[in-house]
This record gives structure tokens, C-alpha cells and sequence, in this order.
């Protein structure tokens, strides 16, 4: 029985991915700051450790005596130590220095200008006085989010020059690491950057040794607080633009030196053609994996992330099944409050593009948005599918809006 070792705290999105390693008969250890309730069905053996020091980390797993076919994360901020532990136990793994590049925004930037990859206008801020400056060289409207965090934790868009101290006095409030430990990571540092428009998308890739395969596009729609709303799977998107994107994406994974892992880029579609927002040295995470591929297209990225991460051949796993579409949409109630009631019409389990809905949080639960907490305005979510993409995104709005309702203790609301 081959031995995995999983990186990074677990929670109900991560299930499928230790669902997938059961199926594949593999030995499961989790190296965690918290063990999940859950975690007994599917976890073997619980490593604590705190993984915001990856010295602390490497000696226990040293002194454990142990050894393991490969290591993988499913995590944005243990990407990091994940490579480390690869190299330390020379296992296969991302190089470190491509992982660091990838849980820094501002490396990244760097990378791409250095290889002459389209890129948009970007200025190191690490400390705050400074904005004014970066500010005319860059003008508006703009972005300023910290270099090293993830789950659109501390993204502001400053539209003009009156919005200037109202960001800045909510970095200084919100952005530290008593807030949220996801801070601790180059504390202090942001990217400011040109707000860039256009339709936005991710692409999921999955490199192995030195092959980048592009997997597929997903469309994407996020709200005002630069959250994710909606995701659609294969992305609704002419043959010229796909090309396009998948093109820029390959070349950038190769300018970081991306390798032996997947990899979740963020890309959007401008007037000038394809811009990088953000690549992530890890899969994607809210469904588009566990359940929008393999819906759609039959593709099993989690068990090819697995596979990489045992230098197995992964040549089943990414290859197409069917070409049909699935999308997920967030359940988000209109503004924050507590949760009175949920209602689902019944008439929504007897639709046959319905898959499954989810609660994440239950009445009597606090729904708060940014910058007051960050990734907490969501209720719950919805999978529809569909035989195209298009259907399965209208089926997935349609059936949110149409058949639930939720009701909040506070002022008048609903979704
Ligand atoms: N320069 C920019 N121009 C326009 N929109 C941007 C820019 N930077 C970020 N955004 C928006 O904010 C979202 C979050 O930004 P980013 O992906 O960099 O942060 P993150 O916290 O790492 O996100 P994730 O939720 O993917 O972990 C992006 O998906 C995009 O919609
Ligand atoms: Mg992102």
C-alpha cells in the first residue's frame, strides 16, 4: 500500500480529494494545524504540526520515521512547504523556488515582464505611505491586495483618489494576522496593480515532468467583493480565445518553472488579449475539480494530482470522457445577518440537471462580508449539468433563484 502524506488543514470542500486517495487504496497521513471532526473515515494517521514554520514542520516528519511514496497539498499557503518536503525527502514535487514564485503575486509579475509575457502595470508596496507614488505611475482605477494571501482575502480597488484613506485605514484594520493567520505570510507586502477588465477565467493545468497539460478552462463570474459567484465548466469560449489563453498560460508555467504539480491559473480576457491575474502552484478549489470536470468531461484532476504526486502515469485520469458542461453557484445571501430560515422548493430535486445543493451554513449561523471577515458570505452551493455548458450556467442561476429562498434575522432580504 502506497503511503501519501497530505499537507494543510482540512474542511468539507477538501473531502473529495481524500475521498479519491481511499478510492485509490492509499495509505492517508494529514499534517495539520487541526484535525477535522470527519477525518477518521479517511485519514490514517494525524500529523500536528504547525505549518507556518516549515522547519518546525520538516523536523517532526524527520523524527517520524516514516516514509512516504509522494506529498501533496491541496492548500494555497502550503504550497511552500509542500516543495520543501518533496526536496527534503526527495520525492516528486514543484521545484521550490517555482512554488515560491507562486505564493508571491509580485514574483510572479516579475517572472512574467522578465519573459516578455504580456503583463499589466505593478508596483511592491511594503509600506503604505508610499501608495501615493505607485498611484501616479500607475493611475486608476487599480487593485492593492497582499502579495502572499488567497481566497480573495484583502482585495481593494481604489476607483480614485477619494478612496485612497478609506483603504488604506481598512488594510491597517483588517489585513493582520490576529485577523487571519493567512497574513503571517510576507506580512506587510502588497501588490498594487492596473484593475484590469474583461471576462475572467481559471485554467487548470497538470505538469509532469516537464509536460504541461492543459486540462480545461472554466468561466468565471465574482461580485463586487471580488468573490467568486459562479463557475462554469468547459468555460463558454471561442476556439481563438481558448487558444489564446491556453497558450499564455503554458508559457508563463514555464517562464515560473512550474513542475510536478497542478497548477490553477486566473486569467481575464481584455480588449489587448489575455492577462495573468494570479497562478496558483495547486488545484483549484470550490467544486471545479471535485465535481465540475468530472461532470462535464468525465476528467479526474484530483486523482491525476495524486498520480503526479507518485510519479504515476496520468494518462487516463486527464484524458476526456464526454464532452457535456456542469457550473456551480454560490448560495449568497444579499447582505450580512444571521440566517432565519432556509427554503428549497421540492420542485427542484425532480429537475434532471439538478446534481446537488449544500449548506454551509445553517440557520442560526452568522453570514458576514468583507472587509469584516473575508470567504464567509457564503450560505451554501448548487451543481447543475447539462449536455452544454451555456444550459448547465443558466440551469445553475435559474434554480438557485427560482426554488431557494433564504431569510435573514436582520432588515428585509433574500438572495
Ligand atoms: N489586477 C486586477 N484587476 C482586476 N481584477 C483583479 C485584479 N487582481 C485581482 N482581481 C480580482 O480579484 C480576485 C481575487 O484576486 P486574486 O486571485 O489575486 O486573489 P486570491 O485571494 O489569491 O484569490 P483566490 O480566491 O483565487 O484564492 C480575482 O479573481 C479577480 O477577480
Ligand atoms: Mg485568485
Amino acid at each position: 500500500m502506497k503511503k501519501i502524506l497530505f499537507v494543510g488543514s482540512m474542511y468539507d470542500q477538501k473531502i473529495g480529494v481524500l475521498k479519491e486517495a481511499k478510492k485509490m487504496r492509499l495509505f492517508v497521513a494529514l499534517m495539520g494545524n487541526d484535525y477535522p471532526s470527519w477525518g477518521s473515515k479517511y485519514i490514517d494517521l494525524y500529523i500536528k504540526s504547525n505549518n507556518y514554520d516549515s522547519s518546525d514542520a520538516l523536523e517532526i516528519l524527520d523524527n517520524l520515521n516514516l516514509k512516504f511514496d509522494g506529498v501533496v497539498t491541496f492548500w494555497d499557503r502550503d504550497v511552500e512547504l509542500t516543495s520543501k518536503i518533496a526536496e527534503h525527502f526527495d520525492l516528486p514535487g514543484c521545484p521550490v523556488k517555482a512554488a515560491t514564485i507562486m505564493r508571491n503575486k509580485y514574483l510572479t509579475r516579475k517572472v512574467i515582464s522578465k519573459y516578455k509575457i504580456p503583463n499589466i502595470p505593478y508596483k511592491l508596496i511594503t509600506d503604505l505611505s508610499t501608495l501615493n507614488s505607485a498611484i501616479k505611475k500607475i493611475g486608476y482605477p487599480a487593485i492593492i491586495k497582499p502579495v502572499s494571501a488567497s481566497s480573495s482575502k484583502g482585495i481593494f480597488k481604489i476607483n480614485s483618489e477619494k478612496d485612497i484613506d478609506e483603504v488604506k485605514e481598512k488594510i491597517i484594520k483588517t489585513i493582520t494576522p490576529e485577523k487571519d493567520k493567512m497574513f503571517l505570510y510576507n506580512k506587510g507586502k502588497f501588490i498594487f496593480e492596473q484593475f484590469i477588465t474583461g471576462q475572467e477565467y481559471s485554467v487548470e493545468s497538470v505538469i509532469q515532468n516537464g509536460n504541461i497539460n492543459i486540462i480545461g478552462i472554466t468561466e468565471k463570474i465574482t461580485n463586487n467583493q471580488f468573490e467568486e459567484v459562479q463557475h462554469t465548466h468547459p468555460a463558454p469560449i471561442d476556439k481563438n480565445n481558448e487558444k489564446r489563453i491556453k497558450e499564455t498560460v503554458k508559457k508563463v508555467l514555464k517562464a515560473i518553472g512550474a513542475d510536478n504539480c497542478t497548477t490553477h491559473t486566473e486569467i481575464k480576457l481584455t480588449k489587448e488579449g489575455p492577462r495573468i491575474v494570479e497562478v496558483n502552484g495547486r488545484m483549484g478549489g470550490d467544486y471545479i475539480n471535485t465535481d465540475l470536470v468530472p461532470l462535464a468531461r468525465g476528467i479526474n484532476i484530483v486523482r491525476a494530482t495524486l498520480q503526479v504526486s507518485l510519479n504515476e502515469s496520468i494518462r487516463d485520469a486527464i484524458s476526456p470522457k464526454f464532452n457535456k458542461g456542469a457550473s456551480v453557484r454560490f448560495i449568497i445571501p444579499s447582505h450580512a445577518g444571521t440566517i432565519k430560515s432556509w427554503k428549497i422548493d421540492k420542485e427542484l430535486f425532480k429537475k434532471k440537471e439538478f446534481v446537488k445543493i449544500h449548506k454551509d451554513k445553517k440557520v442560526g449561523e452568522k453570514i458576514l462580508f468583507p472587509p469584516n471577515a473575508f470567504h464567509d458570505t457564503r450560505a451554501g452551493y448548487l451543481i447543475a449539468k447539462n449536455s452544454t455548458a451555456e444550459k448547465a450556467k443558466k440551469n445553475a442561476q435559474e434554480f438557485v433563484d427560482k426554488y431557494v429562498r433564504i431569510d435573514m434575522y436582520d432588515k428585509k432580504s433574500n438572495c
